[in-house]
């Protein structure tokens, strides 16, 4: 099985607070995992790491054998030029919980935006293509609206059509519906999962524990900067082995309402 993603032991402090204290993580092609804990644990942080938004105080992550932020020359490490950190990143799709959608653009131009600017893709084939993401996303009907004119779950899924169109090999999602109307997380959910289907290889931090228990491949929760524990849903979610996983599961639940949040199908 190919490996998509492999972080060790990653380490990142801002200032004197240890943000990320030894991580971790290894997701193979094509597979989802769903990043949970508490807020303040480092998942944000780590996130912004993979896509090299942070560079990281010590360990390695490898994206599609990439090192990520560095330049091995010889035996040494030497952080990599923006140019190239720029070209890291472009490969990668990320989706924050606040869809950031360019206000005064229609839906269509601010998915053709980066394809044609930074890749050079030919503005009918950028068209095109977006044509179709839109229509995969349920908003084929909506490409010339602007996101004014859109609910929060349809900007949302037209962020994720966007991020789609700079064809990453690797998705992140910065818990992409925790900013959302509680009527509209589904229908994001729902898109986030047929990409799953499809086979795309994605990192999810998420509240949403019906969502990972349906989709994801390996469930992690992290806490305080460091992995407390790491496996199927059927282990983290229904079983869990730690006491920490057992009591902030037990504070989602609470907070969600177990029912709606579980009993969802996506
Ligand atoms: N740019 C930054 N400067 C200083 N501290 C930061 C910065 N980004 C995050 N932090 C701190 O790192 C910790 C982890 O934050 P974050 O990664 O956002 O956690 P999470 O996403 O799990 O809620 C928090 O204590 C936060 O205040
Ligand atoms: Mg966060």
């Amino acid at each position: 099985m190919n490996t998509m993603v492999l972080a060790e032991r990653v380490r990142k402090s801002f200032g004197h607070v240890d943000v990320l204290k030894g991580i971790d993580i290894e997701v193979h092609t094509g597979e989802v995992l769903c990043l949970i804990g508490p807020s303040g644990s480092g998942k944000s942080t780590f996130l912004r790491c993979v896509n090299n938004l942070e560079t990281i105080d010590s360990g390695h992550i490898w994206v599609d054998g990439d090192l990520i932020g560095y330049d091995v020359r010889g035996r040494r490490l030497h952080h990599l030029k923006e140019s190239a950190a720029r070209r890291q990143r472009r490969d990668i799709g990320m989706v924050f919980q606040h869809f950031e959608l360019f206000p005064h653009m229609t839906a269509l131009e601010n998915i053709v935006l980066s394809p044609i600017a930074v890749r050079g893709v030919p503005r009918a084939a950028a068209v095109e293509r977006a044509r179709h993401l839109l229509g995969k996303v349920g908003l084929a009907d909506r490409a010339d609206f602007y996101p004014s004119q859109l609910s929060g779950g349809q900007q949302q899924r037209v962020a994720i059509a966007r991020a789609l169109a700079m064809e990453p090999k690797l998705m992140l999602f910065d818990e992409p519906t925790s900013g959302l109307d509680p009527e509209l997380v589904d229908e994001v959910l729902a898109v986030m999962g047929e990409l799953a289907a499809d086979g795309m290889t994605m990192i999810v931090v998420t509240h949403e524990l019906g969502f990972a228990r349906d989709v994801a491949d390996t469930i992690t929760f992290m806490a305080d900067g460091v992995i407390v524990e790491s496996g199927p849903p059927e282990q983290v979610i229904a079983n869990p082995q730690h006491e920490r996983t057992r009591s902030f599961l037990r504070r989602v639940r609470a907070e969600t309402g177990a029912q709606a949040t579980e009993g969802r199908s996506v």
